[in-house]
């Protein structure tokens, strides 16, 4: 799959099998998707947590986190690296912006399913054609299993109505463009391997347990 001819893969001394063997776990990304506020993070951190605390490696990617580092917006390059970088590599929500945002993801994703990490995704990951390569890409250097897709089932008016961050008001207020759910399409999973319908009586510990017992079940975690 060499895209240059002067770019060749280098395989590695130790195997993801050996790396897993060590971690007594298998690689796997749990790709949360679902509106803005609608508790992808807050289960994120807390299946991260129990996950932890039973022993397991793990690591928790975050779209609020991410868009501060590796898919920073333009403003934020421009101070940092000039305006043609900005131009080049900054990010923002456009529908091309999320596509780019989430092959990212999806690119260190796969490098941390190779290190036998379970890595915890939270991106509003509006479009099916996003997430299908980004199943593809982790799935491809990988096996079948490899990702895991979680609906975050929330219903836009329960987002709205706990509006965290302010950002539906102002998404409402014309104030951000292309905002998912009021200016921009969300795209539901069709058939995701956990559907957490969640109208504010999913507690955040059931969802974690859905999504431990079908990591257990998978075979991804070692049975307690
Ligand atoms: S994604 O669509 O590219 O997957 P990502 O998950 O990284 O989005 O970032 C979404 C977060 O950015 C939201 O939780 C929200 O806090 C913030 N945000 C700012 N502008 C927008 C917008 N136009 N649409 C959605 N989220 C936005």
């Amino acid at each position: 799959m060499s895209l240059s001819q002067n770019i060749v893969w280098h395989p590695s001394s130790v195997t993801r099998e050996e790396r897993e063997a060590l971690l007594g776990q298998r690689g796997t990304v749990v790709w949360l998707t679902g509106l803005s506020g609608c508790g992808k993070s807050t289960i994120a951190n807390e299946l991260e947590k129990r996950l932890h605390d039973s022993g397991r490696a793990t690591m928790v990617l975050d779209g609020d986190n991410v868009r501060h580092g590796l898919c920073a917006p333009p403003e934020r390059l421009m101070t940092e690296q000039g305006e043609a970088s900005a131009n080049r590599f900054g990010l923002g929500f456009s529908a091309d912006d999320r596509q780019e945002n989430i092959r990212r993801i999806a690119a260190v994703g796969q490098l941390f399913v190779s290190a036998g990490i379970i890595t915890v995704t939270a991106f509003v990951s509006p479009y099916r054609d996003d997430r299908r390569r980004a199943r593809g890409l982790i799935e491809r250097a990988g096996t079948v299993g490899d990702f895991v897709e979680v609906f975050v089932d929330t219903p836009l008016e329960v987002c709205e109505r706990r509006d965290s961050k302010g950002l539906y008001k102002k998404a409402r207020a014309g104030e951000i463009k292309h905002f998912t759910g009021i200016s921009d399409p969300y795209e539901p999973p069709r058939s995701p391997e956990i559907h957490l319908p969640n109208d504010d009586s999913l507690p955040v510990e059931a969802a974690v347990d859905r999504i431990v017992s079908y990591l257990t079940s998978a075979g991804r975690l070692p049975a307690t």
